[in-house]
């Protein structure tokens, strides 16, 4: 009969049809699933421990890549690395918690001014003055060789 399957080829074609869905949806799974897990923070390079001596905090711009989904996008940020007398450091985010605005150290006050509102933050961050809720965010950071890593987050 022309035009019509045989029994053999309707099994032949259901099969392979079957082998198909068994074997391909785990494979388009696996594949599609890690673009669009969340990725880790990066550790990123700020620099040289000794580049920052206790005393003011020291404004350090940051440039690294970042995945989001199927794009890789290059992120600059900016951060203050405030080195204490007892060796410590904290690395602290430049966005006020306020409304977001880029905060710049002062060094005749000895503090982060956000021009926006006109709101003070002391040298660890804390609030002195004007609306911002809470304190300058502070970036987990680690040593490394004498190198300075910090990782960058929403915080
Ligand atoms: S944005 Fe900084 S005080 Fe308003």
């Amino acid at each position: 009969m022309e035009g019509s399957m045989t029994r053999r080829e309707w099994m032949v074609k259901s099969l392979t049809a079957l082998l198909a869905l068994i074997y391909g949806i785990p494979a388009l799974v696996m594949l599609v699933v890690p673009a669009f897990r969340r990725q880790k923070p990066p550790w990123v390079k700020v620099g040289n421990v000794n580049d920052f001596p206790a005393g003011e905090p020291k404004a350090v711009t940051l440039s690294y890549q970042r995945r989001d989904g199927w794009v890789i996008r290059t992120v600059r940020t900016t951060v203050y690395v405030a080195a204490k007398p007892d060796g410590s450091l904290k690395v602290l985010s430049n966005i006020c918690t306020h409304a977001s605005c880029a905060v710049r150290w002062e060094r005749e006050r000895k503090a982060f001014f956000c021009p926006c509102h006109a709101a003070y933050f002391d040298a660890d961050g804390k609030v002195m003055q004007g609306p911002p809720p809470r304190p300058l965010p502070e970036y987990p950071h680690k040593v490394e060789g004498g190198l300075l890593y910090v990782q960058l987050e929403n915080v």
